[in-house]
């Protein structure tokens, strides 16, 4: 359980090599932390050792964003090792390339189910572990790109726009149970996903977004914005009409 201070005992991280999602890990780590749960598709690569201090455990477990019907599970048997779960983010994510995916239907059904329908299934799971324990906090890493979703790159954007309106619901449907969401909505960000990609305007790096995830988590917000200018940068975006919008240079 968080103590009066907000830090929490036992944090799980689905997407456990996500640079960013390892960010709020680190930044979240207190003396009250005990546990932190590592949930990878490639367990190998989950590198325990960049958490690990004295009294603190950290379990790589196998997790598959793709493989829905295991997600009951895996939470079930975190709770069965560690007991309640006191933040869970959600920090798995494909970006893929635009073109390609355009060129391959396949290819483009499997990120939106990562991104959307794994997202949805390992949030519920998380979601109903919360409101059974009567606490705890789900961080939804969502997007810009959702908010107004561009030509650049719209299989990954219209992923992230309805995971982003999921996880305002979830939180809602929430609210007064004791447990609630943090939905994130960074810009670009320089991680293993963006590698190769020019940087958009406001780029920012993982360890900001963490500082900004934790800021929101300790004053009990639902939204964050990272950098928080870009709240005000898309609430005039949104509403540029569709003409000028797609001839806008957003990459
Ligand atoms: N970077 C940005 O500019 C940016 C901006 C806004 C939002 N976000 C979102 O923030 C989150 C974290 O992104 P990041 O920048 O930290 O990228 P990252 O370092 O590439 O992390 C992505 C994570 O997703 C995992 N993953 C992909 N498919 C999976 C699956 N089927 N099952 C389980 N895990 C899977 C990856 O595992 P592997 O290591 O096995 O590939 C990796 O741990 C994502 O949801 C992303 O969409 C990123």
């Amino acid at each position: 359980m968080e103590n009066a201070f907000a830090e929490p005992q036992t944090i799980v991280l689905l997407g456990g090599t996500s640079e960013i999602g390892r960010a709020i890990v680190s930044k979240l780590l207190s003396a009250s932390t005990t546990t932190v749960v590592l949930g990878c598709r490639r367990p190998g690569e989950a590198n325990p050792a960049a958490f690990e201090r004295p009294g603190l455990t950290v379990d790589v477990a196998s997790f598959d964003a793709a493989d829905t019907a295991s997600h009951e599970q895996f939470v079930a048997s975190a709770v069965e090792r560690h007991g309640d779960l006191d933040v869970v983010v959600l920090a798995f994510g494909v970006l893929g390339d635009q073109a390609e995916l355009e060129a391959n239907p396949q290819a483009a059904a499997e990120a939106v189910h990562v991104n959307y329908t794994g997202a949805v299934s390992a949030s519920l799971a998380a979601a109903n572990q919360l409101r059974r324990q009567g606490h705890g906090r789900l961080v939804v890493l969502s997007s810009v790109a959702g908010e107004r979703v561009r030509k650049a790159n719209f299989v990954y954007g219209s992923s992230k726009a309805g995971l982003d309106g999921f996880a305002q619901g979830l939180a809602d449907s929430l609210h007064g149970s004791g447990a609630s969401v943090l939905v994130v909505r960074p810009g670009f960000v320089h991680s293993k996903m963006t590698e190769g990609h020019a940087a958009a305007p406001f780029a920012t790096t993982p360890a900001k977004v963490a500082d900004d995830t934790v800021k929101a988590l300790r004053s009990g917000r639902h939204t964050v914005w990272s950098p928080g200018i870009l709240r005000f940068v898309f609430s005039v975006l949104r509403h540029v009409p569709r003409g000028l919008f797609r001839r806008l240079p957003l990459g």
